[in-house]
C-alpha cells in the first residue's frame, strides 16, 4: 500500500529532504473546507486531527485559530515527519507536535488526554477499513467534551446511493485496490454516531461531490 496517497490510488512522490510532503488535493480543498469549518470551529480548547497526512491542513488552519490548540496525528513515520516539518515552517504556537493515533485500535486515545473541543477527520474513512469508522465515532463519544464537535470530510454515499457517477467509479477503484476500503454511507455513519452519543447535526455540500459531516456530542450527564 502506498504510504502516502498523493492522488488517491496512485503512489506518492518521494518526500523532499526536509520531509514536507505535498498533496495536490490539499490545494483544491483547503479553502472550501476552511469556509465550511471556520464558522463551526470552537474558538478555544483542543482539536484533534485524525490522519493529518502531510500536515498541510494543520499548518494552514492552526494559524487561523490561535486560541485553539491543534493536535495533528497520523499512523506513518513519513507523515509524522512531514507534519513536524510543516509545523516548524508554520511557526504557530498553538500547533502541537504530531502524534501517532491509529484508529484500527479500538482503545485509541490521544496525548495529553482529557476532553476535546473538536475532532477533524479529512479524507480518511474511505481509505481505511470499516473498523476505523467505528473507532472514530466510538472515540469521539469517549473523548469529546459536552457540546464538542466531530467534523468528517470526504466523499460519501447518501441512503445507499452514490451522489455522482464519478464517486461510484472512485468507490469501485478503491475496492479494487483494497476490499476493506470504500466510500462510506452517511446513513451508516449516522448510526455509529448515535450509538456513540453523538447527534448528526449538519451535512454541508462541498465541491467535487464531497461533504463535511458535522456531529455534535450530546451533553454528558
Ligand atoms: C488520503 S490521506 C488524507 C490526509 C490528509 N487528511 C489530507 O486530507 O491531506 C489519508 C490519511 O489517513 C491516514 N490513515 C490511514 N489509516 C489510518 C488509521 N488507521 N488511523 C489513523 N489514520 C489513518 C493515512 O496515513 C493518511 O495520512
Amino acid at each position: 500500500m502506498a504510504r502516502f496517497v498523493v492522488e488517491f490510488g496512485k503512489d506518492g512522490t518521494p518526500p523532499p529532504e526536509e520531509g514536507r510532503l505535498d498533496a495536490p488535493a490539499f490545494h483544491r480543498n483547503a479553502e472550501p473546507l476552511w469556509q465550511a469549518l471556520s464558522p463551526r470551529l470552537p474558538s478555544e480548547g483542543a482539536l484533534l486531527e485524525i490522519g493529518s497526512g502531510t500536515g498541510q491542513h494543520a499548518a494552514l488552519y492552526a494559524r487561523r485559530v490561535p486560541h485553539l490548540s491543534w493536535y495533528p496525528s497520523d499512523i506513518y513515520d513519513s507523515h509524522l515527519a512531514s507534519i513536524a516539518a510543516w509545523r516548524q515552517q508554520a511557526g504557530a504556537a498553538n500547533l502541537q507536535q504530531p502524534q501517532r493515533v491509529d484508529l484500527t485500535d479500538a482503545d485509541w486515545t490521544w496525548s495529553p488526554g482529557g476532553r476535546l473541543a473538536a475532532m477533524l477527520c479529512v479524507n480518511v474513512l474511505h481509505i481505511s477499513p470499516w473498523r476505523v469508522s467505528e473507532n472514530l465515532f466510538a472515540g469521539a463519544g469517549r473523548l469529546l467534551g459536552a457540546g464538542g464537535t466531530l467534523f468528517v470530510y470526504g466523499p460519501f454515499m447518501c441512503g445507499g446511493a452514490h451522489t455522482a457517477p464519478s464517486n461510484a467509479a472512485f468507490d469501485a477503484s478503491l475496492r479494487a485496490q483494497n476490499s476493506a476500503w470504500g466510500v462510506r454511507d452517511i446513513r451508516d455513519l449516522d448510526r455509529l454516531a448515535v450509538a456513540s452519543g453523538l447527534a448528526p447535526a449538519e451535512i454541508v455540500e462541498m465541491p467535487a461531490n464531497n461533504f463535511v459531516l458535522v456531529f455534535a456530542r450530546a451533553n454528558r450527564t
